[in-house]
C-alpha cells in the first residue's frame, strides 16, 4: 500500500477503511506523489504523507481543493500566512493590479515605504522596517544586527522554540540535560557544534530560571529572541513571564526580540506586543505581513535599526536580497494589512471567539470521554496534544502518543480536514461559525473511530 508504514494486518477497521477511502478517491495525487519523488531531493512542504502526499490545485476562502476535486476544510493556513483565509478578495485585487504592471524590478517602487508605515503605525516598538523575503531570513539578520549593535556574540532561544532555517537557529535543546539548565545541540547535520556550544546560549521556557541564566551570562549576550507564543506550545497565559523577561533584559542591558513571524498581525493587529503590551527592542514578521506572499521583515527600535544604515555611527552589516521588498510582495502585504487595519475591530475578537469555542468543546469532549488530548489554543492557531497532562514547553510533550498522532490526522482527513504535517492547525477570518462546527464534528469523530480500533 502506497506511503503507510504500518502493516494491513495491524489495523482496525476504521484505519483499514479511511486508507482505502483516502487512496480511492486521489488517483491523480497518488500519481503525482510517486513521480515527485524521482526528482526532488526533498519535496518542501509536505502537509500529508499518508496515505501518500496530497496535491492541492486550488483554494477559496477556509478550502483547499486536490487535484482529484475533493474539497477539505483548511486548517494549513498556509503555516499562518492565511488570516483571511485562502484568496482574499482585497489581496488577490491588490496582486492583480501589480501584475498588470510588472513584478520584478530591481528598482524599488513605493511599495515598500507604504508597507514600511502600515507596520510601524501597528506597534509603538517600531521606528524602523526592513524587508527581506522570509522570516529565517528576518531572524538571521536580526542576529546580525544584535550582535554588531552590542559588540556581544551570544544570542539566547528558548526550548521548544522555532526561528528559522540558518545555522543559528536550528539549535534545540539536548533532551538529555535538565529542563531548567538545558544545553544545546543543532538540529540535523551540517551545522558545527561551535555554533550551539559558544555562540548560542539555550534558555529554558516558562522558567523562570532563564532569568538568572540571562544575568550569569549577560556581559556575552548581545539578546535574548522569543517567540511570545511558541507555535508548538500556542497558550496566551504568557503575561507574567514575557513581562518578567523585558525587566531581566533591561537590568542586564541585553536587548530582547519577539519573534512574531506567525503571531504579528495574527493575535491582534498589533500582534503580541500589543496583547501584552510589552515593547521588545526588535521584532520580526513574515507570514501574514505578505498577504501569502513570501516576506521577513526585520523591525524596531531606531537604535538598533541603525545598524541596517550604519547612522549614528553604529556598525553597519550587510544586508540585502535580489528579491528582498519586490513590488508583489509589497502589493500582497499592502492588500491584507489595510484590510486588516480596516476590520480589526470585527476580526480579531471573532478569531479570539471562534478558536477558543472550538478548543473548549474539543476539550469538554476529551474530559468526558476520558481521551488523553488536549487542544492547546493561543487565538486562532492551536495545537493537539496528546498525553493528557499539561505542558510548561514542548520538551514535556509525551512522544509515545506519536503513532497515535499520525493515525489521528489521517482520520481527520478522512472526516475531510486538513492540518499540516507539523500539526499545528490555523482558523481564519474566512472559517464561518458552521466551518467550525463541521472541525468539531471531524475531530469527535475522529476520536471515535480511534477508539473503537483501540488506538485510544
Ligand atoms: C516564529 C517563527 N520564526 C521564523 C520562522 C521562519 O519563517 P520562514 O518559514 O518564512 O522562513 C517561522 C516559520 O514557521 C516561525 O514560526
Amino acid at each position: 500500500m502506497p506511503g503507510t508504514n504500518t502493516h494491513q494486518k495491524d489495523l482496525g477497521e476504521n484505519s483499514l477503511a479511511v486508507r482505502n477511502k483516502l487512496i480511492e478517491r486521489t488517483a491523480r495525487s497518488e500519481k503525482i506523489a510517486s513521480k515527485g519523488q524521482e526528482v526532488l531531493a526533498q519535496e518542501i512542504v509536505q502537509t500529508v504523507d499518508l496515505p501518500h502526499q496530497i496535491y492541492i490545485d486550488s483554494a477559496e476562502g477556509p478550502y483547499l481543493i486536490d487535484l482529484d476535486g475533493n474539497r477539505y476544510i483548511d486548517l494549513t493556513g498556509g503555516f499562518g500566512p492565511n488570516v483571511l483565509g485562502n484568496k482574499p478578495k482585497a489581496v488577490e485585487s491588490a496582486l492583480s493590479s501589480q501584475i498588470k504592471k510588472g513584478w520584478h524590478y530591481g528598482i524599488p517602487s513605493e511599495g515598500q515605504a507604504h508597507l514600511a508605515e502600515l507596520i510601524k503605525d501597528s506597534s509603538p516598538s517600531v521606528d524602523e522596517v526592513m524587508f527581506c523575503n522570509s522570516g529565517s531570513e528576518a531572524t538571521m539578520f536580526a542576529f546580525r544586527a544584535a550582535r554588531a549593535v552590542t559588540g556581544k556574540r551570544v544570542v539566547a532561544l528558548f526550548d521548544g522554540s522555532y526561528h528559522g532555517i540558518h545555522d543559528y537557529a536550528l539549535i534545540r535543546a539536548d533532551s538529555k540535560s535538565d529542563r531548567s539548565t538545558p544545553s544545546s545541540i543543532p538540529l540535523g547535520a551540517g551545522i558545527p557544534d561551535e555554533v550551539s556550544k559558544d555562540l548560542m546560549l539555550m534558555l529554558p521556557y516558562r522558567d523562570e530560571n532563564a532569568f538568572e541564566l540571562i544575568r550569569q551570562y549577560k556581559n556575552d549576550l548581545a539578546m535574548v529572541v522569543i517567540e511570545p507564543v511558541q507555535s508548538s506550545n500556542p497558550r496566551l497565559d504568557n503575561e507574567e513571564f514575557l513581562h518578567g523577561l523585558r525587566e531581566v533584559c533591561s537590568e542586564c542591558e541585553v536587548l530582547l526580540m519577539f519573534d512574531e513571524v506567525i503571531t504579528g498581525f495574527r493575535i491582534e493587529y498589533g500582534g503580541c506586543q500589543e496583547y501584552y503590551n510589552i515593547k521588545p527592542d526588535l521584532i520580526t514578521y513574515g507570514k501574514a505581513v505578505g498577504g501569502g506572499m513570501p516576506i521577513g521583515v526585520v523591525a524596531g527600535s531606531k537604535q538598533v535599526m541603525n545598524s541596517f544604515s550604519g547612522a549614528e555611527e553604529t556598525p553597519a552589516i550587510f544586508a540585502g536580497g535580489t528579491f528582498s521588498g519586490n513590488p508583489l510582495t509589497m502589493a500582497g502585504g499592502i492588500g491584507a494589512l489595510e484590510y486588516l487595519r480596516d476590520n480589526k475591530e470585527t476580526i480579531y475578537p471573532y478569531l479570539h471567539e471562534q478558536g477558543n469555542r472550538l478548543a473548549k468543546e474539543i476539550n469538554e469532549f476529551c474530559k468526558m470521554n476520558n481521551i488523553p488530548a488536549k487542544l492547546m489554543n493561543a487565538g486562532s492557531m492551536m495545537h493537539l496534544i496528546f498525553g493528557g497532562e499539561a505542558v510548561d514547553s514542548s520538551r514535556d510533550i509525551d512522544r509515545s502518543y506519536y503513532k497515535i498522532e499520525r493515525e489521528f490526522y489521517l482520520h481527520l482527513l478522512g472526516h475531510n480536514v486538513i492540518v499540516p504535517g507539523i500539526h499545528l492547525a490555523f482558523i481564519s477570518y474566512a472559517h464561518t461559525p458552521e466551518v467550525i462546527d463541521k472541525i468539531i464534528d471531524a475531530f469527535k469523530n475522529t476520536f471515535e473511530d480511534l477508539r473503537s480500533d483501540g488506538y485510544l
